[in-house]
């Protein structure tokens, strides 16, 4: 059992609850709105089959030992890693793996508050019927238009923060788990309705094709490593923040199972986007590559044409904007348990001033959609790509990295197997396989990769 049987932060009330929290911290922009237009990006089917390679074989073992790094050290990341690493008797600069989770956490959270914010720019334009009969030149047009509105954007992004803000502040159990057991289930009900919908839009059987069909030669170099950056970013790891939930889960509850349930749900979820989006972007003749906008693009084009799409896309938006809230939270709570740890200090006080910082950094992505457009930090990238390229693509995989690293070759077997359930036996080869070699020799084969590739 582990060293201490609850954590001071607070506990979920249930294995299922733990599930829930965690799925609501993967299901979020990552899977609607990054997903397709990544894939989008990177050609399609190949970039699919290298993502989920990436979640089968590294997000799932990275997953389970997050999960049991957590549990056993019942605190922040930082000082779950901090005492663990004592205990195991390792050197204390593991600690730094929880300080790099804390400054991605950071990043992300800047600019992914900016993108929730158009989603909920986007819940009023369905509900006041602006996409009506509306056609791609037109749903392309709102969407250039409401980019080139800095204060807009500032205020959707004010509120968004603000919500997150709120919610971390209320803790645990009150509130939050509350409404994740409502919103999704209501969100799996919604995307299924949708791909159902797409089934008949026409463009079906070419948006199928584009997702599952893999041609390897439309795959660059980084688009392998956009895939892998992406396999972390949509299931939360390599950060903290499912390291942070652990400590909440209660003893009992299986990881195995937990996490591959949490897995296969996201990935779901991911799939279905991916379903629903292409086929409305072919049969309108939309561009799939057209980036961050894609999602806000073609989904409000898609309402505007289907039979009772105000009250569809209004519910659409809707439970993007909750998805995102529930992993914004995610990406808050691993610096705020570890201040509210160290300083005593009251929740709701960090949850202001870490809320804050991260509102002022998002400032520079929404800069990055109309004054800082042409500003670039490295090669083609703006300060809202530059900042998702670091986070996703490089902490992520790194911190990940260093996680399965740090469970697989230094914590003690005897904890590790007592916190997996394992006895002796073929689950437990499989096991030490996957987190001592084929987890962190895949992130190195697509660092090396993406090295190799740069210098040719
Ligand atoms: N997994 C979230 C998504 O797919 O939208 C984003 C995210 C949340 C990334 C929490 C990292 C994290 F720690």
């Amino acid at each position: 059992m582990a060293a201490t049987d609850v954590s001071k932060h607070g506990m979920w009330s249930s294995q299922w609850l733990f599930v829930l929290a965690a799925a609501g911290s993967a299901v979020g922009l990552g899977n609607i709105w990054k997903f397709p237009y990544m894939a989008g990006e990177n050609g399609g089917g190949a970039f699919v089959v290298v993502y989920l390679l990436c979640v089968a074989l590294i997000g799932i073992p990275i997953m389970m030992s997050e999960v049991l790094l957590g549990r056993e050290g019942r605190l922040s990341p930082i000082n779950t890693m901090r005492s663990l690493a004592l205990k195991a008797k390792g050197s204390p600069l593991w600690v730094i793996v929880g300080w790099m989770g804390v400054l991605a956490g950071f990043l992300i959270l800047s600019y992914y508050s900016m993108i929730a914010g158009w989603a909920f720019h986007y819940v009023l334009r369905l509900a006041d019927g602006t996409f009506t009969g509306a056609d791609g030149e037109f749903a392309s047009q709102a969407f250039e238009s409401f980019l080139v509105q800095p204060w807009q954007m500032i205020f959707w992004h004010t509120l968004f923060m603000a919500v997150t803000i709120f919610i971390v502040a209320r803790g645990v159990s009150r509130g939050l788990e509350v409404a994740i057991k409502i919103f999704m289930p209501t969100l799996f009900v919604l995307m299924i309705v949708l791909v159902g919908y797409s089934m008949t839009s026409g463009g079906f059987a070419e948006g199928f094709a584009f997702m599952f069909n893999f041609d390897w030669a439309r795959l660059s170099v980084d688009g392998v490593l956009q895939a892998m950056g992406h396999a972390f970013f949509t299931l939360s790891l390599g950060m903290g923040a499912i390291m942070a939930y652990g400590a909440y889960m209660p003893g009992s509850a299986s990881i195995a199972k937990t996490v591959v349930a949490i897995a296969v749900l996201d990935t779901l979820v991911a799939l279905a986007a991916g379903l629903v989006i292409f086929p409305i972007v072919f049969a309108n003749g939309l561009e799939p590559g057209q980036g961050p906008g894609l999602m806000f693009v073609t989904m409000p084009l898609a309402f505007g044409q289907m039979p009772l799409g105000t009250l569809f896309g209004t519910a659409f938006f809707v439970l993007v904007s909750f998805a995102a809230i529930t992993s914004a939270i995610s990406l808050l709570e691993p610096a705020l348990a570890f201040l509210v740890e160290r300083y005593n200090a009251q929740r709701h006080r960090v949850a202001i001033s870490l809320g804050v910082l991260c509102w002022v950094l998002g400032l520079g992505s929404v800069f990055s959609f109309n004054y800082w457009k042409d500003f670039h930090i490295v090669r083609e990238l703006n300060f809202f790509s530059f900042v998702d390229y670091l986070s996703a693509n490089v902490m992520l995989p790194l911190g990940g990295f260093l996680i399965v690293l740090f469970v697989g070759w230094v914590v003690p077997r005897a904890i590790v197997e007592e916190q997996m359930s394992l006895s002796r036996g073929f689950r437990n080869i499989a096991w030490q396989l996957l987190v001592r070699v084929v987890a962190p020799v895949g992130v190195l084969v697509v660092f090396g990769y993406q090295i190799y590739g740069s210098l040719n």
